[in-house]
């Protein structure tokens, strides 16, 4: 008996593995079999194209013909390099294809599925579908509200504070709950961030792993008034990551930050604050549907307060900064949040807690 869960799960192995290098496409796995044998395999390019089916296709060349393919989201309609990846399909020659998921994209959803079996191409779906909506959240989540989907990381004391009274927060948790931010951070299409977390601790917002450098990842700033220090080290290596500067100010500032290469967005203020839930479906516009928040209590409430986070991963350390220090939240309080446990686990006495905000 052919073994398609095996296959399938294949295929949702390789895009396990490019997950965070396809943004703000979501990281699809395809298998090409014959005879129970893999003859090919593809998975979506770091820039999201060509497609996997695309890559698995072209590997296999003329053996496609007769084969059966499995792949872990709907093939697109629309086109990618040579076509969409269902017209490939068909010239191909693929005579069954086994699909995870539909793509919730309008420009495909259930299209190549229809066309595909038109075509006489036996088509199953929803094999280990929900492997590939777990996998892409933020792809399926930010299609529906066209806003980024957002994790806030907070990394707190056990009398929930993210810095002392003068500001300083390094380091309130141990190196190992810092590497996991650093794969969680390279699971992401971008940081937002304060202008205010920049100028108190002046963050470099890179991937590390034992303080290599490993990714530079784009960072995201609000930024009312244009405080963002000239010299900081997010503004550093622009040629390799955008930096998205959300402000009301247009000066010499602000053409200085085009100059060097940030993108400057204005927006009208409002009591010197910006309009959050206008600004995500600016980013989202911009194509950035992935977000990690590394700011202060102050902007997490805000964000709370807009509806705009999904996920929030606390790191609480066993220490107490007292009264004075900074909270988590400002103004509100985590219990008051509703939301769901998905993930708990330790690393040595820091407790890693991950929620699903409902
Ligand atoms: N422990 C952790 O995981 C962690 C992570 C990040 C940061 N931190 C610490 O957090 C501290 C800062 O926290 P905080 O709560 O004082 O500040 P924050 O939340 O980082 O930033 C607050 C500032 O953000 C801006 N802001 C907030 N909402 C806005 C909106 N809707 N539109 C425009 N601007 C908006 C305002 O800046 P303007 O007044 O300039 O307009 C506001 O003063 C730092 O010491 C940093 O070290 C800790």
């Amino acid at each position: 008996m052919i073994n398609h869960l095996k296959f399938i799960n294949y295929a949702h192995d390789l895009a396990s593995k490019n997950f965070g290098k396809t943004f703000p496409n979501p990281s699809v796995g395809c298998i090409i079999t014959k005879n129970d044998k893999i003859i090919s395999k593809g998975v979506t390019s770091s820039t999201g194209r060509p497609h996997a089916e695309e890559i698995a296709l072209r590997k296999a060349g003329k053996k496609a013909s007769g084969a059966k393919m499995y792949v872990t989201l709907e093939p697109c309609f629309h086109s990618s390099q040579n076509g969409s990846c269902a017209d490939q399909i068909l010239r191909s020659g693929i005579k069954e294809i086994y699909i995870s998921c539909i793509d919730p994209d309008p420009r495909t959803k259930n299209k190549s599925i229809i066309k595909l079996k038109r075509n006489k191409i036996k088509v199953f779906s929803g094999l280990e579908k929900n492997k590939t909506i777990n996998l892409n959240k933020f792809f399926f989540k930010s299609l529906i509200k066209q806003k980024p989907f957002t994790k806030v990381k907070m990394a707190i004391s056990s009398d929930e504070k993210i810095a002392w009274n003068n500001y300083k927060s390094k380091w309130i948790t141990n190196a190992k709950s810092r590497s996991y931010v650093h794969k969680l951070r390279s699971n992401s299409q971008a940081i937002l961030t304060t202008s205010k977390t920049i100028v108190k601790d002046d963050p470099r917002f890179t991937v590390r792993n034992k303080n290599k450098i490993i990714k530079n990842l784009n960072v995201v700033v609000v930024d009312t008034n244009l405080n963002i220090p000239l010299n900081s080290k997010v503004l550093k290596n622009l040629h390799d990551k955008r930096v998205i500067i959300f402000t009301s100010k247009k000066n010499s500032k602000s053409q200085k930050l085009i100059q060097i290469g940030c993108e400057v967005i204005q927006m009208k203020s409002d009591n010197n604050s910006l309009n959050l839930k206008k600004l995500f479906s600016n980013l989202y516009k911009l194509k950035i549907s992935d977000l990690f928040v590394e700011a202060g209590g102050i902007f997490f409430a805000n964000l709370i307060k807009n509806n705009l986070v999904d996920e929030i991963h606390l790191f609480r350390a066993p220490i107490i900064i007292g009264e004075k220090g900074i909270p988590v939240i400002k103004g509100n309080d985590l219990k008051m949040i509703k939301k769901k446990l998905l993930e708990k686990f330790t690393f040595d006495n820091n407790l890693y807690l991950k929620y699903e905000v409902k």
